[in-house]
């Protein structure tokens, strides 16, 4: 049965493969990022934005079956101590205020319905540490918590999960490990797969902290 998603961030990278992939197997997919045109184009930040564009989706396409919190970003790779706290400032907009927009936003209708999955992508570094990207790290660990607190207040039938993508070579990869990034899978590799695997979430991974490999080893 073909469901509606909601996908921040699908200008590129994993959001763009992903939307495509999702609407090859019959969903409808809505996104949104700061180059699309209007009325797409949303900077999650803003809390303005998030609701002026939720409207939108909600009277034009009705209440998402899927919201996936997937637009993200991080600084230039630095100590901790030599990060800007303007970046600092961003990243915690950007990658956790923007997550609260949106859910502020779609949640009420999906609760108004009584079911509905919220998918936070997180990262490996949302559950470690890593040298050279503290803020990014601080922000996707504020995401896991974020993500477990809503999970407790969803009623039964509904599911917040946190979801670890693994690592794949994209723009913001680059730009965190440079010409290194080759190393790793391109989304086009990754967004089938990833595809078939959200499209088996439910309200069963409720509060649940997932990793995209870990769950396709799993077969
Ligand atoms: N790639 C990896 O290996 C990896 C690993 C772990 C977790 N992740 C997570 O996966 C998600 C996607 O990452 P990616 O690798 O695909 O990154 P990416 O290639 O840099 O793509 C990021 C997407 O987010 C959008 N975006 C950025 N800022 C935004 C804002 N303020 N408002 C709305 N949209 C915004 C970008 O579009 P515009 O620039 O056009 O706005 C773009 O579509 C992120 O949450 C990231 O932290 C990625």
């Amino acid at each position: 049965m073909s469901r509606l998603f909601v996908i921040t961030g699908n200008s590129r990278g994993l959001g763009m493969h992903l939307s495509l992939q999702l609407e090859a197997r019959g969903q409808r997919v809505v996104g949104c990022s700061t180059s699309a045109a209007p009325p797409w184009r949303v900077d999650v930040s803003q809390v303005a934005q998030v609701d002026l564009w939720a409207r939108h989706v909600l009277d034009h396409w009705g209440t998402p079956d899927v919201l996936i919190n997937n637009a993200g970003v991080t600084s230039s790779p630095n100590p901790l101590w030599q990060q800007e706290p303007e970046d600092m400032q961003r990243l915690l907009m950007v990658n956790v205020a923007g997550v609260h927009h949106c859910v502020r936003a779609f949640l009420p209708a999906m609760l108004e319905r009584g079911s509905g999955l919220v998918i936070n992508v997180s990262s490996d570094w949302g559950r470690s540490g890593a040298p050279m990207v503290a803020p990014y790290c601080a922000t996707k660990w504020a995401i896991e918590g974020l993500t477990r607190s809503l999970a407790l207040e969803l009623p039964a039938g509904m599911a917040a999960l946190s979801l670890d993508p693994g690592t794949i070579d994209t723009d913001m990869l680059r730009f965190t490990f440079g010409p290194g990034a080759g190393d790793f899978p391109p989304p086009e590799a990754w967004s089938g797969p990833a595809a078939d695997l959200i499209l088996s979430l439910g309200a069963q991974h409720n509060g649940r902290a997932l990793t995209l490999p870990e769950l396709a080893a799993k077969g």
